[in-house]
Parts: structure tokens; sequence; C-alpha cells
């Protein structure tokens, strides 16, 4: 007989079989029709990586952690979480880590939205988050951006409103767009926070962002209000096949979040993460000015050419190719570049990242042979 928190349990175990998307998974989707024309020489512009790979430093702590991975090491992983803290003037029971930021998007998804209570969140925005809420049945409302491609956060509070609360999540830089939101509207946005109503800020691209304008959600976390702020190390540290990622929030929403974590991370990856963090002065501002320089040179192409996109504040672009951007999808890969999936109801987008130099002058041929047709 099924008794009732038996059924409960199933429901559980049916729920705990939903895993959000990673942005590998979106890539080897939308790459499969890839197959004939797969070469080894492929410029990669697809995913949103880092060419630089982890630094140097990281491959020296990984080397040395190889032969001791036979141990689990949990004796070293308040340090780790010490680190991880200390490196966004936090405290470890202010975060919690996860194979890529994937793990505790998905945690604060399913944490922080209900049956009653839905995601909100702009469109076109990263599909991780809102596919997952989708699968686990929960609502998801969905506004549109403004004319200049940022999030529109009146919309969002206002949707919040109507549902009577629910988790608003907010990438920033956004994905697919590369596009923005001011550190003006954010303040607005958690001041106006609507009654059950929780911010995520999905902050994977942070690092790239040049504006002044633009400012990291993390104070809000160090003022203890209601946001949560999901970062990565597989973007500037790029470390994306390494899989490790923290969410900072306060305390309370931590606990929250812990008891639907899947795992502790690799020791190996964790020590490869701390050499970064001890780094990161040096790291994060070179590879910074470094992307910065290529994405400004890619730019300059673009607008001498009358080429029209979207101004970028992360390791990606939107480009405006004029027509339906399927068509640049599919014939890029055979003649060796693979940019990015579509992203509806922006048809005519193609969304192309960063790579390095020699990468981005082969972008250029490419592009401009399917532009000119
Ligand atoms: C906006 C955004 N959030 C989260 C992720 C997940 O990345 P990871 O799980 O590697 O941290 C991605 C991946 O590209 C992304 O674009």
């Amino acid at each position: 007989m099924l008794t009732r928190r038996g059924f409960a349990a199933r429901l559980t175990l049916g729920a705990a079989a939903i895993r959000m998307s990673s942005e590998m998974a979106y890539a080897q989707r939308s790459a499969a029709h890839l197959a004939e024309v797969m070469s080894k020489d492929m410029v990669w512009l697809n995913s949103n990586e880092n060419p630089a790979g982890p630094p140097a430093v990281s491959l020296d702590a990984m080397r040395e952690a190889l032969p001791v991975s036979g141990r689990y090491h949990y004796n070293e992983f308040n340090q780790i979480y010490k680190v991880i803290a200390g490196s966004e003037e936090l405290t470890p029971d202010q975060i919690v880590t996860g194979a890529g930021s994937s793990e505790v998007l998905h945690t604060a998804v399913d944490a922080f939205t209900s049956a009653t209570r839905p995601l909100i969140s702009v469109t076109p925005a990263y599909e991780g988050p809102i596919e997952l809420a989708r699968a686990l049945g929960r609502p998801v409302v969905l506004t549109k951006l403004r004319e200049d491609y940022t999030a529109d956060v009146k919309l969002l509070a206002e949707a919040a409103r109507n549902a009577n609360g629910g988790l608003i999540y907010l990438c920033n830089p956004n994905n697919p767009t590369s596009a923005a939101v001011k550190s003006s509207d954010v303040d607005w946005l958690v001041a106006n926070l609507p009654a059950n109503t929780m911010l995520l800020v999905d902050e994977a691209y942070i690092h790239f962002v040049e504006s002044p304008d633009v400012k990291s959600a993390l104070p809000y976390v160090r003022q203890g209000k209601d946001v949560i702020v999901a970062r990565t190390f597989s973007k500037i540290y790029g470390m994306a096949g390494l899989r490790v990622g923290f969410a900072a929030a306060k305390p309370a929403i931590i606990q929250k979040l812990m008891p639907l974590q899947m795992n502790v991370v690799s020791i190996v990856s964790a020590r490869g993460v701390v050499a970064a963090l001890n780094d990161r002065e040096k790291i994060v501002p070179e590879r910074r000015a470094g992307f910065a320089k290529t994405r400004r040179e890619l730019c300059t192409w673009l607008r001498e050419r009358e080429v029209k996109y979207i101004e970028p504040n992360a390791n990606f672009i939107m480009i405006d190719t004029g027509r339906n951007a399927r068509e640049f999808i599919s014939a890029m890969p055979k003649l060796g570049v693979a940019p990015g999936r579509p992203f509806p109801p922006l048809d005519n987008m193609l969304r192309v990242t960063i790579g390095t130099d020699a990468e981005m002058a082969k972008f250029r041929e490419v592009f401009w042979k399917v532009y000119k047709g």
C-alpha cells in the first residue's frame, strides 16, 4: 500500500531526477547538426568558454592534487570555503558551492519557486533556470526587454507583485544579449522587491564588464537583503570543464539551498580554484583587459561594415545579421567556425563568443563570406 509519506517520497524522487541543463548541454544539443562537418580545426565560438583555460597557478595546484586525489580531503573543505567566501568579503555561512553555477541556480529555482510562486525572467535570458522551472511544474512569467535590450526592472517587479511573490531571475550581464543592467536599476529593484519575492542575480559574466555603471549585486548579500548571487569559475577563470560555482546569500537563505546541494566539488577542481583566487588580483584584470581589447576590435570591424550589434558587456556579442541568423548558424560551421544557437524571439541575432585573436580573424573571414552571400 502506498502511504502518504511513501507517495511524497516518490514525488520527491521524481523531482530529483529533473536537472538544470548546462551551457554544455545546450551547445551539444544545438551542435548535433555539425556531426558531418566536425573537424579538429573547428573554431568553437558557441558556448562562451574562455580559450585561455585555467590559469597556470591552477594547473600547477591541480597537478599536485592528482596523485593525492585517492582521498576525500574532507578536512580541507572548511578552509576551501573560507577562501572562496573571503575572496568576496563574505563568510563561509554566506556561500554554498556547486558543480558549476548550474547546480546553485538549480537549487535556487527549486527552493524559491513553487506551484503558486513563479520564476520571473526577461526573455530571452539564459534558458537553464527557465527550462528547469517548467520541468519542475513551476509557473514561469516572461517579461519583454527594453528597446536597448536591457531588462526592465519595473516590469519584473510588477510581475512579482501580480503573482503575490516569486523568484526574479536576473542574468547580469544577460546571456544571450550581453547587455547589462545598471546598478541604479538593480538598486531600485532591491528597494522595491514585492512581498514573498527573492531576487536571483546570475553573475556568470560580471568579470567582463567595463562600464562603471554596472556593478555586482554582492553588496546586497552583505547587507542581508533577499538576494542570491550566482557565480562561476567557468568563464573569466577558464575552468568550465572543472565544474565549480557558488551561490552567495545571507545565512538563512543558504540554509534553504544546502539541503538541495548534490555533493561537494572534486578536490582537484577545488585546489585549482583556491590557487586562482589567491592570484585573482593579477588574473582577473589581465584577462578582462585581453577580452576587452579583442571585443573592441571586433566591434570596430563590425561598425566599419555597418553591421549592427548589441553593445557587449560579456565575453560574447549579439550581432544583428539583418536576416534570419539560422542561415549563419548552418553555413558557418561548414567553413570552420561554430557560432551560438538561435535565441528566439531575437531571430536575426547571432551570438558569438569572443575567442583568441586568431580565432576572431577566422570568424571575421567566415562571417563576411556568409554575410555577403
Ligand atoms: C548566464 C549563465 N549562467 C550560468 C551558466 C552555467 O555555467 P556553469 O555551470 O559552467 O557555471 C552559464 C553557462 O554558460 C551561463 O551562461
